[in-house]
């Protein structure tokens, strides 16, 4: 199999399962024109998070890492009327982008963009009571995940669904000797799933148009009890 192979199949696959859709194919656009990267998740896993959202009746969402808002508003879509998004991009032009997109996409009643560095704005959010969150996913800087963890944990509450993209990096994720921060912060946003008795969690691997990576699913149970 080739990398080649796998954008065959996510083309054939999104054929048969997308619906057309032209607003996010000209935001799309919009984002390549401004330069930003192309690192937004693919339409099928956009789709993938939209059912995630939901299946799981996700009212409240945060999104760590907002790029041009792209995986914003598939996860937005899924929200009912009353719902509301919070997504934090560090760059202030990612952010402007992203922020007119919304708009164009009709959701800027139920999104807010927070512009800054996460571990900022997530202390902010705690601090002004907002949350538990129904839904996060993380994807902003790897090399800060196990703190975006640690923040997604404290707005949560039992039930919270957490998302984080990049998991695998084309296998590097089983490197130990890896020395590459973003490896390291995936590596270590692992261990602290498996030491955090609260937290189940699993992996998807994904090939397809973003090559070979994937994402870890994280359910939030009771605390454990303490004698
Ligand atoms: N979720 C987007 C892609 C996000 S790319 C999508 O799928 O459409 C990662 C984004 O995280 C970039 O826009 C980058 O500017 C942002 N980012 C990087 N470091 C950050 C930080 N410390 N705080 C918040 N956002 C950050
Ligand atoms: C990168 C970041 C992402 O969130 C992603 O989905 C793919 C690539 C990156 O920084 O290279
Ligand atoms: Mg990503």
């Amino acid at each position: 199999m080739s990398r080649m192979d796998w954008s065959d199949v996510d083309a054939f696959l999104g054929t048969k399962l997308l619906a057309r859709d032209t607003l996010l194919e000209a935001i799309q656009h919009t984002n390549d024109v401004a330069g930003l990267p192309s690192i937004q998740i693919s339409p099928l896993q956009g789709q993938f998070l939209h059912l995630i959202a939901k299946i799981g009746n996700a009212s409240r969402i945060l999104e760590i890492g907002t790029l041009g808002g792209y995986s914003t508003i598939w996860l937005a879509r899924a929200l009912p009327h009353k719902g509301r998004l919070i997504s934090l991009e560090f760059d202030p032009h990612h952010a402007e982008v992203a922020r007119k997109n919304i708009e164009r996409a009709g959701l800027s009643d139920r999104v807010v963009i927070l512009t800054g560095a996460a571990l900022t704005t997530l202390p902010q959010l705690k601090q002004q009571g907002i949350g538990p969150f129904d839904l996060i996913f993380i994807d902003a800087d790897k090399a800060n995940m196990p703190a975006y963890l640690d923040w997604s944990i404290k707005l949560s509450r039992p039930g919270t669904v957490i998302i984080g993209d990049n998991v695998v990096r084309d296998g590097e994720v089983t490197n130990p000797l890896s020395t590459d921060p973003d490896v390291v912060g995936v590596r270590k946003f692992l261990d602290m799933i498996s030491s955090d008795r609260r937290l189940t969690a699993s992996a998807l691997q994904t090939v397809g148009v973003k090559g070979w990576d994937g994402f870890a699913i994280i359910h939030v149970g009771q605390p454990p009890l303490t004698h």
